[in-house]
């Protein structure tokens, strides 16, 4: 079998490494030069822990291929896997520009071999609006011809950042959808290594295929909205989200996955999966009232983090509220990723924290583990980037932590004290323990518990 991964982002490329782990022949094309050539050089342009390894292996091997030309890629595969970006326009609609494109690159191809080629699986590894992989089957047919033989399939990909490697090999579940039944076989036989464990295949139509990616992403969404909520009114009413959390995740029925307060959900997936089951509800008269209370609660938690530095430093409280206070202030950031264990700030909150300082008049200096390259090409002239987590706090006013990489679990608080200009924890992710921080000297923010103060 012979496998084509379209796009070597987080998904294209983990995809096709983990492939090309279990025997498979995999070839990954991409449209950026810069990419390929480093892939070629057997380098790995995203931070994903344990993948340059795998990668090393499988290239030597002879299994794994890098290639910017399309007609190589696509002449000889067997599976086609669309994971190219399906990132949100400006009206919050899925852009499918990348998605028609790539599609309308296997056409030309496929029309350039002719009806008599070997059968090709077109598989939609990206996360689509429902419809979507039927409409591209159309499009690809139109453009190539009705006489050219090919199938499609949707193939919705669950891996998370930061544990990709570890998810795909050992998914707790693989979903695909089908146009027949009988396509189904050769993603058994596909998938087959992966699910030794046990978990299982499931194999439906292609919209449910589509539809369980977002009610997925939704539902984890929704957790992370909700429990927000809960920590707000936690600080209104002095009770401790830590606390609350404990005793309402204990319950066998609702457990602890998923609820941890914070600065809010943040990345390439949930913020546009939710805007785009808003879309769909809209689109369809089925207003997904939820979603969208989702994306507001999400929204709104930056804006309520960022007010209370805005509240500290001596400006007005309220959402969008004056800043003046922020004006010649120096902030420090601790994590800049969306998450831990990932170089991707795509929809990262510590971006929104940042523009909105720096917007204030505020100095702001930013530090990430794995993220800092990112960091300094997104945010330009809007924030210093460190090359330390204590270089980063350096006559720095407070410091606002907005990922929860380990490293900042278990800092030296004198150490900070003694560089830093003014002793403020800005915590968005509630990383320390309210007991841990009496003493320190530090006035504490975090959230959905209480300040503390030095007495
Ligand atoms: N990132 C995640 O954690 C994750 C998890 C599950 C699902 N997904 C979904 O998978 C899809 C891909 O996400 P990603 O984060 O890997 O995207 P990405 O932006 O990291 O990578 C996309 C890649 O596709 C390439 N590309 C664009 N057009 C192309 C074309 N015509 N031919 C070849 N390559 C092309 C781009 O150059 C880029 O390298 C999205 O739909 C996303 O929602 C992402």
């Amino acid at each position: 079998m012979r496998l084509t991964m379209v796009g070597t982002g987080y998904v294209g490329l983990v995809t096709g490494v983990c492939f090309s782990n279990t025997g498979v022949d995999v070839i990954c094309l991409d449209v950026d030069p810069k990419k390929i050539e480093k892939l070629r050089r057997g380098e790995v342009p995203i931070y994903e822990p344990g993948l340059d390894d795998l990668m090393e292996r499988n290239i030597k091997a002879g299994r794994l291929h890098f290639t910017l030309d399309k007609a190589e890629a696509y002449r000889d595969a067997d599976m086609i896997f669309i994971c190219v970006g399906t990132p949100s326009d400006e009206r919050g609609h899925t852009d499918l520009k990348y998605v028609n494109g790539a599609a309308d690159d296997v056409a030309d191809v496929l029309k350039a071999l002719g009806p008599n080629q070997k059968p090709k699986t077109i598989v939609m590894k990206s996360t689509v609006p429902v419809g979507t992989t039927l409409a591209m089957r159309d499009r690809i047919r139109a453009r190539a011809g009705a006489d050219i033989p090919f199938k499609v399939a949707d193939n919705p990909e669950f891996l998370k950042e930061g544990d990709a490697i570890n998810d795909f090999n050992k998914p707790d579940r693989v979903v695909v959808g089908v146009e027949d039944e009988s396509s189904g076989e050769a993603f058994r036989q596909l998938y087959d290594p992966f699910v030794r464990n046990g978990h299982p295949i499931f194999i439906m139509d292609i919209p449910s295929a589509e539809m369980v990616k977002y009610a997925s992403n939704n539902f984890l969404a929704t957790k992370i909205s909700f429990i927000n909520e809960m920590a707000n009114l936690c600080e209104a009413y002095g009770a401790d989200i830590n606390r609350v959390r404990e005793g309402m995740c204990s319950d066998k029925r609702i457990g602890g996955a998923f609820l941890y307060p914070g600065l809010g959900y943040g990345g390439s997936c949930f913020p546009k999966d939710t805007l785009a089951c808003m879309m769909m509800g809209d689109k369809s008269g089925i207003e997904a009232r939820l979603s969208k209370a989702v994306h507001e609660v999400n929204q709104k938690q930056r804006e309520r983090f960022f007010d209370k530095i805005v509240a500290h430093f001596g400006g007005k409280k309220g959402v969008g509220g004056g800043a003046t206070g922020l004006q010649g202030r120096k902030l420090a950031f601790w994590g800049i990723a969306f998450k831990p264990r990932t170089d991707d700030i795509r929809e990262a909150p510590a971006l929104t924290l940042i523009r909105k300082a720096a917007g204030y008049g505020a100095t702001c200096v930013g530090y990430d583990p794995v993220a800092n390259a990112n960091a300094r090409a997104e945010l330009g002239p809007a924030a210093e980037i460190a090359d330390d987590m204590y270089a980063a706090l350096q006559g720095a006013d407070a410091l606002v932590i907005s990922t929860d990489w380990d490293e900042f679990k278990n800092p030296d608080f004198d150490r900070m004290a003694k560089v830093m200009a003014g002793k403020v924890i800005f915590d968005g992710r509630n990383l320390y323990r309210t007991q841990a921080i009496r003493g320190t000297g530090f006035t504490y923010y975090s959230v959905g518990r209480k300040t503390i103060v030095p007495l």
